[in-house]
């Protein structure tokens, strides 16, 4: 069984729906509280608005992400996508093409994980080590600020002088400093080490860049900054938390520094976003997933998901799930104020690696699973197994296979053995890792949470959660620093 769009997108539910797992009687007496998250995410499309949801200062906030993939001059004036801030994007990247040597992107959680993804499907490990040519003029990509770790930052501004060393002329550096509130200690933390480092290196130009909340009544920090220095600024619009923002100009602003096709990714997007419009549950990806995932959560204690791309450079997509899913849906109390410490709880992994480490759990520890794997159907560049060793049997057996049939054979194989041991698991296949197909699944795992949200009655868009540790850290902060 599978929902298999226009686009050759599908989502195989085969071992999640049926005879002793999440059957039609389970979705049957969901009926009415589907019906009524459709008709929430209807509401949330057309005004934004959202039941009992409250920004961080406690007032109605609008939620806006399903604004995103549209390109319209009415987005415009909410600072979401317009076709002015698009060009914009596009002028960003002939701006920096072959005049900027270095990108670093500085943010964390939902300032950073979407761009990562980007970075590692479309530009891949190697990246920093092509030649220019081969890289259309584009800079090489650091990340920083995902962490306040002095070895790796230390290590970056490192090699950022001894490339420059090597330059002759200047070597210019751009510092994007990414951060929705403008004040996250670790982004600042880093942009403020690599900024001091960087400028006192004659050899180097450094330029900064801020995306922030645009807001001028109310700058943030980091607007402040930009507006006192002259930086240029790109938007974090209002009504799109942090991990949404992969669609808005905090992940835009990575796929302009690495010539992504930004159109294709958000029309993707939109494809996707009218394919859940959708009132058939069947034919409506993001409920039929949220629903299936709820059930298998509520009614067979599946409450971990699993998600397994298979091929390397999807493992950042992975990690922008598990903030997804975490942020969105690990909510102590419901939006009535009941306490129900609800959330299924995520978990990174990615195939064939982790079927030599996790499947072993996966297989036979507690059933309280479901693995959601992710194919490519044609990869771009496919290799043939050859047949090096023709008199060892073994080896000489699987030559003249190529690598993306065994890597798809391989999890099949996971699959059916999961699914032999009562182990929920589905798949969702993106027919070529482009784009578009890029663009359909972030989409569609932003609004099976949305869905999600609505049927467990938790706000799946705020994160009061994360203040707890920040409201005792900030004195610790201000104690060390009066101590010394
Ligand atoms: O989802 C969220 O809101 C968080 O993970 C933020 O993205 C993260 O804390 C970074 O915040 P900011 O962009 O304000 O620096």
């Amino acid at each position: 069984m599978a929902l298999t769009l226009k686009s050759g997108f599908s989502f195989d539910y085969d071992n999640l729906f049926g005879e002793g797992k999440v059957t039609q009687a389970d979705l049957d007496s969901y009926k009415d509280a589907l019906k009524a998250a459709h008709e929430a995410m209807k509401v949330m499309r057309e005004t934004g608005f959202i039941k009992a949801h409250l920004s961080k200062d406690g007032n109605p906030e609008k939620v806006y992400f399903s604004k995103l993939p549209y390109i319209t001059e009415e987005n415009g004036k909410l600072n979401l996508n317009s076709p002015a801030s698009i060009q914009r994007l596009h002028d960003f990247t002939e701006r920096i093409r072959n005049n900027v040597d270095a990108v670093v992107s500085l943010g964390i959680g939902g300032s950073f994980l979407g761009n990562k993804v980007l970075f590692d499907i479309f530009c891949g490990e190697f990246w920093n080590t092509w030649t220019v040519e081969k890289r259309n003029g584009l800079p090489k990509v650091y990340f920083s600020g995902q962490n306040i770790d002095p070895r790796r930052t230390g290590d970056i501004i490192n090699h950022l002088k001894a490339m420059a060393a090597q330059k002759d002329g200047k070597y210019k550096v751009m510092l994007i400093c990414i951060s929705k509130s403008g004040g996250t200690l670790d982004t600042m933390s880093n942009f403020m080490v690599m900024l001091d480092a960087l400028k006192k290196d004659e050899k180097i130009d450094v330029e900064v860049v801020a995306v922030t909340d645009p807001n001028m009544e109310k700058k943030t920090l980091l607007k402040q900054l930009a507006v006192d220095n002259g930086w240029e600024s790109f938007a974090v619009p209002d009504g799109v938390g942090g991990r949404f923002t992969v669609f808005c100009e905090v992940g835009l602003s990575t796929a302009a520094v690495i010539g992504m096709d930004i159109e294709k990714f958000l029309q993707g997007a939109q494809d996707m976003d009218k394919a859940c419009q959708n009132e058939d549950i069947f034919q409506n990806p993001a409920m039929l997933n949220a629903a299936l995932k709820f059930i298998a959560s509520e009614k067979y204690g599946r409450n971990i998901e699993v998600m397994m791309p298979y091929g390397d450079y999807l493992k950042s997509l992975s990690e922008w799930y598990i903030q997804l899913l975490a942020e969105s849906l690990g909510k102590q109390f419901d939006k009535d104020g009941k306490e129900v410490c609800y959330g299924r709880t995520p978990l990174v992994a990615v195939g064939t690696t982790d079927m030599h480490s996790q499947t072993q759990q996966h297989q036979e520890g507690t059933l309280d699973k479901v693995v959601q794997f992710i194919k490519v159907e044609k990869w771009a560049d496919d290799l043939v197994i050859p047949n090096v060793f023709p008199d060892t049997k073994k080896l000489a057996d699987i030559s003249g296979v190529t690598m993306s049939e065994a890597l798809e054979v391989a999890r099949q194989s996971n699959a059916d053995a999961l699914k032999s041991n009562k182990r929920f698991n589905a798949c969702f296949t993106l027919p070529e890792l482009n784009e578009y197909h890029l663009g359909e699944l972030m989409y569609l795992l932003a609004m099976s949470v949305a869905y999600e949200g609505e049927l467990s009655n938790v706000d799946a868009f705020n994160q009061p959660g994360v203040e707890a540790y920040k409201r005792i850290m900030g004195p610790k902060l201000q104690e060390l620093k009066a101590s010394k």
